[in-house]
This record gives C-alpha cells, structure tokens and sequence, in this order.
C-alpha cells in the first residue's frame, strides 16, 4: 500500500490536493515545494501543537531546501478572533510578507481558520497549506476553504472563501491528540455516513472502536472517505448556494448548544454536533420523513463511541427550549427569516428544509431539555 492517499478538490484554478495517510508531517516540505511561489514560508501554529509537531516540520522543510519563520500563538477557541488576527498579520507584515509568500497552518480547526483568513486579506490574498493536525481539522476545517474568526456577536461571522493550494492529513499525528478531540472530530467523520453514505456508516458502525482505540489503517480509510465526500460536495458547491449546505446536519443544533453553553471547554463543537444530529433524526422521525429505527441507530453508535446525545451531562445549565429558538433563529443560515434545516429520511438520505413546523421543534427540544 502506497504511503498516502490523494483526493483532488475539483474547482478549475483553484483546485487542489488532499494527502492522507503516514509520514506526511516528516516529508511535509518535499510535498509543499512544488506548490511554492519562493522558498520561504510562515509556518502558523499553536503551542500546543508547536512542542509536539513543529520540529518534525521544520526538519522536512530543511531538508526541501525551504526555510522558514514559526508563529506560534496560544491553543484554544479565543484565539480566533480580530485580536489574535490583528497580531499575526502584523508578524506577517513586519517580517516582510511578499504576494509569492505561503503562509503554512500547522494545527486544528482554529490555527487553520485563522491563518486561512489571514492568508486571504494579507496583501489581498496570499497562498496557504493546511496541515490540519485534529482530526476535526482533518476530516472538515481543513477542506473547503473556508476560513474565519469568532466576534462578539458570534463565531465565524467574519470571514473569507479562500481555497489552500495543498493539505497534508498525516494520521500518525493524530496519536498525541487526547481521546475526548478525537471523539469530536469523529462526530463530523459519522455526519458524512449520515449525509449520503449510508455504507459508511454501517462500516463505523463496525469499525469505530478499532478507530478510537489507534487503527491506523482504520483511521486512514476514515480520513480519506471523509475528505472525499466533503470534495466532492464542495466541488459542486463551492460557496453553499445549495447542497453544501447537507454539511451542516446536526450544526443548527449544535450551535445552539455551543452558544448556551457559552463555547466553553463544556462542549466541544463536535460534541455539540453528535447531539444535534441525534436531534435531527428525532425531529425528522416525529416528523414521519424517516423510521425511528434509524434514529435510534444514530443514537445507539454514538453512544457505543462514549458520544452522548442528550443534554443531561451538561451541568449547570438551566436549559430552556425558548433560548435554543432564539439562538436558531441568529443562525448564519437563516435566509429571508426563515431557518433552513438539514433533515434526513433515513441513515444516508440528508436533504434541505425550510418546512419544519414550530411545535414539531419544540417538541424535540423539550424532549432533549426534559432527558
Ligand atoms: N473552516 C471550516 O470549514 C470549519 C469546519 C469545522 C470547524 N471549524 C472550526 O474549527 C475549530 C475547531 O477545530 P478543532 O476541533 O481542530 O480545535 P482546535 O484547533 O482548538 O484543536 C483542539 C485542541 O487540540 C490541540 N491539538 C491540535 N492538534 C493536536 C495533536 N495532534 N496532538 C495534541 N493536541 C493537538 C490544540 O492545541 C487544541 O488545544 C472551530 O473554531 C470551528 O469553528 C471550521
Ligand atoms: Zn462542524
């Protein structure tokens, strides 16, 4: 078996590679040069990520021949926000960023959203690599060029579709990542078995502990299958007009919860997202578009992860269905007042709605709230 996968990202000049598999961290800078305007590049990353990964990257990029400058900013959520963007692109200016530059994000779904952005409005628009080290980042953030940072009046409000020239998955990284990150990002790579692949997600059905255990061969096949079909969906949408938006099942929930719960260490997105796909399959079984048999499938694999699909281990949250209506209703999705809802008829059989019957989602709401 060769090393590593690749999935193409098909968007006519703008397209792209995804490698996936081992050794991509130790051979980064043989894999990045080719895409390089100049032999110089800006490694961004956290500092978590920096004392276990960075050396190992910036060996590679030695030993291409590349040399380098690392910014290494603080781990966690906050950091992608105007202050933290405002420092880096200073950092950037004031060592002499250049339009040939490549800006390298080294770490999860934050060091790739915020150096993603600031990638996209430095000097109007530099070149970047994601080398997404979560699997959360793996499997979703780092496909698909979105980027962004959190404001006050909400997360990922400001920000950019700017495409990476290249992303480097390497699996083997994903080893140091604590068990509970590694449960979240699972959540998204369980939405794409959800979305439209129902084989897949009978296959994590099976497979699923080995992967939470170290499969890596497991988890490659994960990584891969997931970045495939975020590619393929992006590819026929770029910028969520249409059926980009099946990505987001589980999300509208999630979000809610996430803001209640006031995007704390309390729950992680991908947590907040395992429940709300849970939520969507009851919503769309009260619904009578799909059977509870396969709500309960949903449930009963999230569970069987150590996922929980309920609110109860949430504490110390007063939780009230009224405020998860009032944060759905402030979502970024809403279009014309109305709320689009990704709802499913079965295990694989995701679709858009914007028909959901208030009372239908109280309902479930109040059934989470009350469980
Ligand atoms: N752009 C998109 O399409 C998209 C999609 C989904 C999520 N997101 C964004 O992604 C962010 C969440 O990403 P995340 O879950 O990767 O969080 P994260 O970047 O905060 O990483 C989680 C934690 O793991 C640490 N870490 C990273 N790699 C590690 C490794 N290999 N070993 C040990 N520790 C490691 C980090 O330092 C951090 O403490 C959110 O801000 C979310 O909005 C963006
Ligand atoms: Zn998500």
């Amino acid at each position: 078996m060769s090393t590593h996968d690749i999935i193409r990202v098909e968007l006519d000049a703008r397209s792209y590679e995804i490698l996936a598999g081992d050794a991509l961290l130790s051979e980064a800078g043989r894999h990045i040069a080719p895409v390089l305007k100049q032999n110089h590049v800006f490694i961004v990353t956290d500092e978590n990520v920096a004392a276990l990964h960075l050396e190992t990257v910036q060996r590679s990029l030695d030993d291409a021949g590349i040399s380098y400058e690392s910014l290494v900013l603080p781990a966690g959520d906050q950091t992608k926000g105007f202050a933290y963007l405002q420092k880096l692109i200073g950092e950037l200016l004031s060592r002499r960023v250049e339009r040939d530059s490549t800006v390298i994000a080294l770490g999860g779904g934050v060091i790739g959203d915020l150096a993603g952005f600031a990638a996209a409005i430095t000097l109007r628009g530099i070149d970047y690599v994601q080398i997404p080290t979560t699997l959360l980042a793996q499997v979703d953030s780092s496909v698909g060029g979105k980027t962004a940072i959190n404001t006050e009046h909400g997360k990922n409000l400001v920000g950019m579709f700017h495409q990476p020239r290249l992303v480097l998955a390497d699996i083997g990284v994903l080893d140091t990542l604590p068990q509970r990150e590694f449960l979240a990002g699972y959540a998204e790579v369980v939405k794409y078995g959800l979305i439209n692949d129902s084989a897949f997600f009978t296959w994590l059905e099976g497979h699923g502990a080995a992967l939470r255990e170290g499969d890596r061969a497991g988890r490659r096949k994960a990584v891969v299958k997931s970045c495939q079909a975020k590619a393929d969906i992006v590819a026929a949408d770029e910028r969520e007009t249409g059926q980009r938006a099946l990505l987001n099942l589980g999300h509208t929930f999630g979000h809610a919860l996430e803001a209640e719960t006031g995007y704390s260490d309390m729950l992680l997105h991908g947590e907040g997202v395992a429940i709300g796909a849970a939520m969507a399959f009851d919503l769309s079984a009260r619904m009578g578009l799909c059977s509870t048999e396969d709500a309960a499938r949903v449930h009963r694999h999230f569970a069987a992860m150590g996922l929980s699909t309920g609110l109860d281990h949430l504490q110390g949250v007063a939780w009230q269905a009224e405020d998860l209506m009032a944060h759905m209703g402030r979502d970024k999705k809403v279009r014309g007042g109305r709320m689009t809802f990704v709802l499913v008829k079965g295990i694989g059989q995701a679709f858009l709605s914007q028909d959901v019957a208030p009372e239908d989602l109280v309902a479930i709401l109040e059934d989470s709230v009350s469980s």
